[in-house]
């Protein structure tokens, strides 16, 4: 069995409670940082755990913390993005839903690390129920004595609000949900300035992910060396992966960096195999976001090695043969799944999500969707490969934010690797539009939320 650090209690009945959480030996990391630990040791034992964003960059936490900007007299803030919009991605809608009180001490000891007095959760718009349950989380750390003033008696504040998102993919950008959080439409901002010099308000800011702020709490508890054991390489400690598709057991699943893919896919302890014995066709590692591979690329790189659930495993053979870790949003594809619809489907998605500010995204996603619409339905040329290509091209790296390299790597992937089933499109444009193709269902399975 993989060992748990941020679902260890999950099966456990109430832990959506303060009482419970705290019974089962929740906030032991906020005791320990503001009666023990001052700001700077907390982010040592950050960066020496190795810790890296789980929001989709990988970039490493403590780092990142590293670079906060600190001027006297000037606030810092500590923005923890819940936004979660990312097709295929429902890891940090499980964690807020079950263990709310794991994020809340992180964020606790996160703000303390970072000097910030008052920090935002900011949770996708239509996740209402989630907002609730941090809310009343919250409430119920205020009145324990963990929020509010002079926390513990250690003479540090915090206040942490809970704002509800814009209620576009774009708004989980950073800089975006940093205009979104100022009242204004959720624009990403050209950067530099980044955030950590001139953030929310104008102000230093780090903005991280709720499975990298949970993460901090078993990194204070038993310290950033410990946590750093678990893993291989560069890829540190546990990871959440939300599993969808066409998956024997989709699910949310707590791995240790480092399990082989292969074994993530097909062993009883995780996604159980393909669901209805049906082979493995293709699979998008990280959301919908990053290249997709075909199962003999998912499971073992170019070189015949095997694939493992780590940043750089994943990435080996770069985007030739590789893809991402991205958010850890796990899509298995079977052999009926048709990836044209599928490339099709996500495309629509980043059309429909581009905010508009440059030409090679906003022109870029619309034709791309439209050319694909065409192969879809039986209407492409074999030239509309080739423009596809052309205009994914076009877009990737010339935008102001990452969603045009997002839109754009889901098409070149798909072309590089199913080429075939383009052209299969194109030669039998009948069959094509009177076949019922499949589009494997990537949402979150488990989305039934109850509030205690
Ligand atoms: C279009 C777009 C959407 C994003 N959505 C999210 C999101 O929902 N949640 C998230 O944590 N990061 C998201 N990100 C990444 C954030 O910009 C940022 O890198 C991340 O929140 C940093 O947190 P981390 O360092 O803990 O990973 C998105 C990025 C882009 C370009
Ligand atoms: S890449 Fe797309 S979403 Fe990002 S700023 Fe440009 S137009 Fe907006």
């Amino acid at each position: 069995m993989g060992r748990k650090l941020l679902l260890t209690h999950i099966n456990v009945p109430g832990i959506q409670s303060y009482s419970v959480y705290k019974e089962q030996g929740g906030y032991r990391s906020v005791d320990k940082a503001l009666k023990s630990m001052s700001p700077e040791d907390v982010v040592e034992e950050v960066k020496k755990s190795g810790l890296r964003g789980r929001g989709g960059a990988g970039f490493p936490t403590g780092m990142k913390w590293s670079f906060l900007a600190k001027p006297e007299g000037v606030p810092r803030y500590l923005v923890c993005n819940a936004d979660e919009s990312e097709p295929g991605t429902f890891k940090d809608r499980y964690l807020m839903t079950h263990i709310p009180h794991a994020l809340i001490e992180g964020m606790i000891v996160s703000s303390y690390a970072l000097g910030a007095h008052t920090s935002f959760i900011y949770v996708r718009g239509e996740m209402m129920p989630q907002i609730r349950i941090l809310e009343k989380a919250i409430a119920e750390a205020k009145a324990a004595g963990y929020l509010g003033k002079n926390i513990l008696g250690s003479g540090y504040d915090l206040e942490l609000y809970v704002q509800p998102g814009g209620g576009a993919y774009i708004c989980g950008e950073e800089t975006a949900l940093l205009e979104s959080l100022e009242g204004k439409r959720g624009n990403p901002r050209i950067k530099p300035p980044f955030p950590a010099i001139a953030g929310l308000y104008g102000c230093p800011t780090v903005v991280n992910n709720v499975e990298s702020i949970a993460a901090t709490v078993p990194i204070i508890n038993d310290g950033g060396e410990e946590y750093a054991k678990i893993g291989i390489e560069r890829s540190t400690g546990t990871k959440l992966i939300s599993a969808g598709g066409n998956l024997a057991k989709p699910g949310v699943y707590e791995i240790e960096l480092g399990l082989p893919v292969e074994e993530f896919i097909y062993s009883d302890e995780y996604c159980g195999g393909i669901a209805n014995g049906k082979k493995l066709k293709a699979v998008v590692a990280g959301g919908s976001s990053v290249p997709i591979l075909p199962a003999n690329l998912i499971t073992k790189t170019i070189k015949g090695e095997a694939r493992l659930m780590t940043y750089e495993s994943l990435a080996d053979g770069g985007f030739q043969s590789g893809t991402m870790m991205g958010s850890g949003g796990f899509i298995a594809f079977d052999e009926d799944q048709c990836i044209v619809r599928n490339t099709w489907n996500f495309t629509r998605f980043y059309r429909h999500e581009s905010c508009g500010q440059c030409s090679p995204c906003r022109e870029g996603t619309g034709w791309m969707e439209k050319v694909l619409y065409n192969i879809e339905h039986g209407r492409g040329t074999m030239n509309d490969i080739d423009l596809l290509w052309d205009i994914q091209r076009k877009i990737e790296g010339n935008t102001i934010c990452p969603l045009g390299d997002a839109a754009a790597w889901p098409v070149a992937a798909a072309i590089r690797h199913f080429r075939d089933e383009f052209e299969w499109h194109i030669n039998h444009a009948q069959e094509a539009q009177n076949r019922n193709y499949g589009l494997a269902h990537y949402a979150d399975p488990l989305e039934v939320v109850t509030e205690s």
